[in-house]
């Protein structure tokens, strides 16, 4: 199967939506103590980003780490926290989460219980993208980049089976068969093979 990358969001339109981000996060959380939570790994890049573009000052960045898709495109329906963090860091903190993509919202859902455990002085949301066709769990995005189609996105952190996540640009990948290999696939000698396997 192939599946190619389809250009979807330029560097240049991140750069301006994470800066809108961050002057909307300097605005709310002036004069307060901001602890900046990124959920690994697809935020990491993003986070990177959001965090030279805030002006106030940061108290802290910690991250946590959730299980994710593994090599499937298809969501396993459950999210497990593999990496925590120390309660001290979050208790009587303002937090914002910041993630990558937000799409059934199991994961965000599950990290956002699992800190609002740890009883933060407030708990908000930071979301890249949001994918709402997808959504199984109700999740509060209070500072949102941009919402997608029903797409698989790569790029600026966010990978397909750990790839992609070094390209500057976003992106989605669509699988496609192209001509050759769907002639070649009708070929007899194929549909033998694909029948043994
Ligand atoms: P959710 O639990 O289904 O909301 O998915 C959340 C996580 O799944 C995100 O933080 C991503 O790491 C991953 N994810 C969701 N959609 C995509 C996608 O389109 N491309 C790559 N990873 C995705
Ligand atoms: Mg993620």
């Amino acid at each position: 199967m192939n599946r190619n990358l389809v250009h979807l969001i330029s560097q240049a339109e991140i750069v301006s939506t994470v800066r809108r981000l961050a002057v909307e996060i300097d605005r709310d959380y002036q004069d307060r103590s901001l602890v900046l939570v990124g959920i690994l790994k697809g935020s990491f890049i993003f986070l990177a980003d959001l965090v030279r573009e805030i002006e106030i000052p940061i108290a802290n960045i910690e991250f946590l780490r959730l299980s994710s898709y593994g090599s499937s495109m298809v969501s396993s329906g459950e999210a497990k926290i593999t990496m925590n963090l120390p309660p001290k860091a979050i208790a009587g903190k303002d937090i914002l989460v910041v993630e990558d993509i937000v799409d059934t919202g199991i994961t965000t859902d599950t990290a956002l219980r699992y800190l609002q455990n740890y009883q933060p002085a407030s708990l908000r949301l930071c979301a890249l993208l949001d994918k709402p066709a997808r959504r199984q769990v109700p999740v509060k995005i209070d500072y949102l980049g941009s919402t997608v189609e029903d797409l698989f996105i790569v790029g600026y952190g966010i990978d397909f089976d750990q790839k992609y996540r070094q390209l500057p640009d976003i992106y989605y990948l669509e699988e496609e068969q192209d001509s050759e290999t769907a002639e070649k696939a009708n070929y007899p000698i194929n549909q033998a093979m694909a029948a043994k396997n």
